[in-house]
């Protein structure tokens, strides 16, 4: 059979969680709650869903616009920026792809975290380059050991802030200093997926040096506040020379029409978000007191969900998962729960306080 190039066959592949159905019917448990991928619990703007039913029947039948013009229009709007300083992507993933794949040739590096997002390293290794890792501090980026990890060959700098999966962030005074400091011609992706659950005010200005016309690609997403994971819809944020790049290697009709047409109508729902970021935060509040009395160490979170340092997390995973509760293992040695609807939450803990007393 045709065998893959060595820096394919050498890839692991991401392993997405079981469909809900499917693990409770191999458990015999019902009623599980699914707190394991960062979604909004109480889902998207229930206008932005009634937009896109009323008109789907005209237009299912037609490609999309493939240059998400008044997705793009809207956003810019939204953002004070051009729109061709935006690109769409089937979630920002793709566009974490689409970069990769523009930027990147065969042997340069790429400088990421670890413990960050898989994607990056997946990507980068996929189009043949080389995953530069650098472990967390304190469970943040170290922005100045990823600056020291730099060489001659480095052609792009991750940053997820806030990190996925330890939900910390990084401060304008030290995003500062890797721009300062960072030379011209590494492209800096900051992946800003959770940025609108963030509450510190410290929070890094990743904006400043887009307008400034610096190397930086920044990654926003419908798939977390939004509530619209399931229809794959993301954006990117640079100075236009980067996106007329990044555009030649985008698949024509990358986003779908039910996509585009929903986030539109989205961004449109402030309330919903505002109703969103007041759940999180209660959310949070509660999870923080609870974790804390049961003596379990947590991380504070600038996003949607909380890691826990725990020793035996795999084995905490699957007495959770029987008693109706996912979550996702980090390692050997951390768990990540997303932050649920209050009655979710109080389920989690439930079955956390019997999972720990076994
Ligand atoms: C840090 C980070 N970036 C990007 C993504 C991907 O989001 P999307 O659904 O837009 O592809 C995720 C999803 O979990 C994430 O955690």
């Amino acid at each position: 059979m045709i065998k893959a190039p060595e820096h394919i066959s050498a890839l692991s592949p991401y392993i997405p969680g079981k469909p809900i159905e499917e693990l409770e019917r191999e458990l015999g448990i019902k009623n599980s709650i699914k707190l394991a991928s960062n979604e909004n619990p109480i889902g998207p703007s229930p206008a932005a869903v009634r937009a896109i039913t009323a008109g789907l029947k005209k237009t299912l039948n037609r490609y999309p616009d493939g240059n998400g013009y008044y997705l793009k229009n809207a956003l810019a709007k939204k953002l004070s920026v051009k729109p061709d300083e935006i690109i769409l992507g089937n979630g920002s993933n793709e566009l974490i792809d689409i970069a990769v794949r523009t930027f990147l040739t065969p042997g340069d590096e790429a400088v990421m975290a670890h413990p960050s997002f898989v994607v990056y390293s997946m990507a980068v290794q996929a189009a043949g380059g080389k995953a530069i890792q650098v472990p967390l501090r304190d469970y943040r980026h170290d922005l100045d050991a990823m600056l020291n990890a730099v060489t001659p060959k480095t052609k792009m700098l991750f940053i997820a802030n806030p990190n996925n999966p330890t939900g910390t962030m990084n401060t304008k005074e030290e995003f500062e200093r890797l721009m300062i400091n960072i030379r011209n011609g590494i492209l800096v992706v900051v992946d800003e997926a959770y940025y609108e659950y963030v509450t510190d005010a410290g929070y890094a200005d990743s904006f400043k040096h887009f307008r400034a016309g610096r190397d930086i690609l920044i990654l926003r997403t419908f798939s977390k506040i939004y509530g619209l994971a399931g229809l794959r819809i993301g954006y990117g944020i640079a100075p236009q020379g980067i996106i007329t790049e990044m555009n030649k290697v985008r698949p024509p009709f990358n986003t779908n029409s039910v996509a585009q047409k929903t986030a539109i109508e989205a961004l449109k729902d402030k309330g919903h978000i505002k109703k969103s970021k007041e759940i999180n935060n209660t959310g949070k509040k509660y999870l923080y007191k609870e974790l804390s009395s049961l003596g379990i160490r947590h991380v504070p979170t600038e996003a949607n969900f909380i890691y826990m340092p725990v020793a035996d997390s795999m084995n905490i995973y699957k007495n959770l998962l029987h008693a109706g509760v996912i979550v996702r293992p980090m390692g050997h040695d951390a768990i990540r729960v997303t932050i649920g609807l209050p009655e979710e939450n109080r389920k989690f803990i439930k079955a956390l306080k019997s999972v720990i007393a076994l």
